[in-house]
């Protein structure tokens, strides 16, 4: 049988998705990037998938885009195919992800990683953009979402010398949520995953579109939009039912409705 080079697992409302190119380190091929942006968009629409994990093995969450695949390509095709262009579809969904770090997140894979809403690190986690060391820049958002997430004083240090930083660096820096041993690491982070799927969809798909919206945006406009989206979950069953449930003092069920 032929491997998948993704492996995509549910567990009740959690989809696991599974980066399986071990012998690779994972990197990242148009495979990959294909099963990430379009497969998982039919899970997206799915209102009984709550949370995505995304994960690679212990030793490599994913060591970048696939050198040996890019490596011969002219500038020509590069352009034409807009290399890169469908990662913007994962980073589109809407449903929460979650990357789970562990080892090597390295150019596209500390990309990939920045591109889910949060990143729980093993303490065994490196992260790092070393595309300078090839004669290139990050290719899949890294200049912007790594400067974004912890400005750039640690940006540049990291894209301009392409060293790594460990677990703890990353915390420090605002890269990553949680840092968790590594034997603890998939526990941790489906027990978040699980409790972020328990909740009304439609609310948790506005509060992360509302947070990334403050990256976007000056602090009055994002306020407004923070507001607008409020007002519109007051037409959801699941605002009734929280807050229902809140006052008589039980636990709510939500529906996504
Ligand atoms: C293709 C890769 C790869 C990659 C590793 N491999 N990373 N193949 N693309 N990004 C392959 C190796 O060639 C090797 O294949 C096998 O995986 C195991 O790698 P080793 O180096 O032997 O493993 P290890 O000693 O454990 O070191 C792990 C590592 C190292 C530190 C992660 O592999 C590494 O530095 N990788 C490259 C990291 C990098 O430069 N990433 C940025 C990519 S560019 P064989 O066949 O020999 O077993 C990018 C964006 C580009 O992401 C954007 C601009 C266009």
């Amino acid at each position: 049988a032929v491997e998948q080079p993704v492996i995509v697992e549910r567990q009740g409302r959690v989809v696991i998705v599974t980066l399986n190119r071990p012998a690779a380190r994972n990197a990242l091929n148009t495979e990959i990037m294909l099963a990430l942006a379009d497969d998982l968009a039919v899970l997206d629409r799915d209102p009984g998938v709550g949370c995505f994990v995304v994960r690679g093995s212990k030793k490599a969450f994913a060591a970048g885009a696939d050198i040996k695949e890019m490596a011969d390509k002219t500038f020509a095709e590069m352009y034409s195919e807009d290399f890169f262009a469908a990662w913007e579809r994962f980073a589109a969904l809407r449903t929460p992800k979650i990357a789970a770090v562990s080892g090597y997140a390295l150019g596209g894979g500390c990309e990939l990683a920045m591109m889910c809403d949060m990143i729980f690190a093993a303490d065994t986690a490196m992260f790092g953009q070393p595309e300078i060391k090839l004669g290139v820049i990050p290719g899949m958002g890294g200049t912007q979402r790594l400067t974004k997430l912890v400005g750039k004083a640690k940006a540049m240090d990291l894209i301009l010398t392409g060293r790594m930083m460990d677990a703890a660096e990353a915390e420090r820096a605002g890269l990553v949520s949680r840092v968790i041993a590594a034997d603890r690491l998939m526990e941790e982070t489906l027990a978040a995953a699980a409790t972020i799927a328990t909740y009304g969809k439609a609310a948790v798909m506005a509060a992360r579109e509302a947070v990334d919206r403050a990256l976007e945006t000056g602090l009055r406009d994002g306020i407004a939009f923070e507001r607008r989206l409020f007002h519109a979950l007051f037409a959801t069953a699941d605002q009734k039912e929280g807050m229902a449930a809140f006052i008589e003092k039980r636990t709510p069920t939500f529906t996504g409705k």
